[in-house]
């Protein structure tokens, strides 16, 4: 059996394979409340049929202002929760586990009127200059990410996956180029720094049973920015704080790309944090060729492959690895898609 189709019991978890569909923001919340729609509910029930072992729903914001637009959905109301528990179960029904991704887009809320964030820094001329937040409003952002993790255990989710990533608040508050805070969330030590992923963590785990996970920028490709030898340490201190699994991803916190995006750029970022941590890692980004992922998995990088734009291309990714891996083994959801891959 190829590597990419074994089964790995993380934690808790137990996932039938190594395939992950990445959290992706559909921006198709057109009646701004936040909640599932139809096209929401077959969107994310045609991957779990496709064979991926985990759905991570795309970021969903911890209340209103934390959006990044309008159309996001929200894990805040109880109408947004009943919809969530009932596509978690029909993600269930279909032999995948749920997740979702929790989220406050801080500086980065493209239609807030009010922005929030560490410092009052814009990301760009484009956006809105936020208003540095005070310690009341951490502790109301601490207590959203509880609530919103309460409603995801009431839900049924079998993993919350924590946005530290894509210069979203959370990563706001860890670089120091965004953070120019006096207080103990500051830059003046990584543990400042860490202070509300940490206070978040502590939250959420507080009242969410499941799989907790965090996703974070491996480089914001500016090297006044978080160091990769910092990253060590946080990954340390997420392991004391019983995080499960990190998916390795990066850039968002400034208008700045990598000078070359290739196949599996961002694995070298995975692969450090797994030799110098216990954390399962997952990796992300242009994995969709079914030999380079299962590679990656086979050689140690990774213990995940997290599949966005290839799950958008084709639902049914897993079945098409299979037959380009020459696995015999692979069982559809349903067998008569055996005769779409091998008629
Ligand atoms: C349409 C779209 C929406 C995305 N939304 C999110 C999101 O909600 N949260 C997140 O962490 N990343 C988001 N991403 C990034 C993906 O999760 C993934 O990291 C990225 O696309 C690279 O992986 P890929 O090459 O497999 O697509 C988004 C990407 C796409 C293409």
């Amino acid at each position: 059996m190829a590597k990419l189709f074994e089964p790995l019991q993380l934690g808790k978890l137990n996932l039938k394979n190594r395939i992950v569909m990445a959290p992706m923001c559909m921006y198709a919340v057109h009646k701004e409340d936040g909640v599932l729609t139809p096209f929401h509910e077959a969107h994310y029930a045609s991957r779990a049929i496709g064979g991926a072992s985990l759905i991570i729903l795309e970021a969903s914001a911890v209340s209103p202002e934390g959006r990044i637009t309008d159309q996001d959905l929200g894990i805040y109301s109880d109408q947004q929760t009943d919809k969530l528990k009932t596509l978690v179960r029909v993600l269930h029904e279909l032999g995948s586990k749920a997740g979702i991704q929790l989220a406050h887009a801080g500086r980065k809320a493209e239609d807030a009127e009010d922005l929030v964030a560490p410092s009052a820094l814009a990301y760009s001329a484009q956006y809105h200059t936020p208003n540095a937040l005070t310690a009341e409003g951490i502790e109301k952002i601490i207590q959203d990410f509880k609530n919103s993790a309460a409603r995801a255990q009431e839900a049924g989710f079998d993993v919350i996956q924590v946005h530290a990533a894509h210069g979203y608040l959370i990563n706001q508050f860890i670089s120091p180029l965004t953070n120019q805070r006096t207080d103990e969330y500051g830059p003046q030590t990584l543990e400042n720094r860490f202070r509300l992923l940490k206070e978040v963590l502590l939250a959420v785990k507080s009242v969410f049973q499941g799989s907790v996970w965090v996703r974070f920028s491996a480089s914001d490709y500016d090297e006044n920015s978080t160091t990769l030898e910092e990253f060590d340490q946080m990954n340390q201190w997420l392991e004391t704080l019983s995080v499960d699994a990190v998916d390795v991803s990066t850039g968002g916190l400034l208008p700045k790309r990598p000078d070359s995006i290739y196949p599996g750029y961002q694995t070298q970022y995975a692969k450090r944090f797994k030799e110098r941590s216990n954390l399962f890692i997952s990796t992300v980004g242009k994995l969709g060729d079914p030999s380079l992922a299962n590679y990656i998995l086979e050689d140690g990088q990774a213990d995940l492959i997290s599949l966005g734009r290839p799950l958008l291309r084709n639902p049914n990714w897993p079945a098409f690895a299979a037959k380009a891996l020459h696995d015999k083994n692979y069982v559809p959801y349903n067998h008569s898609y055996g005769r779409g891959f091998n008629e």
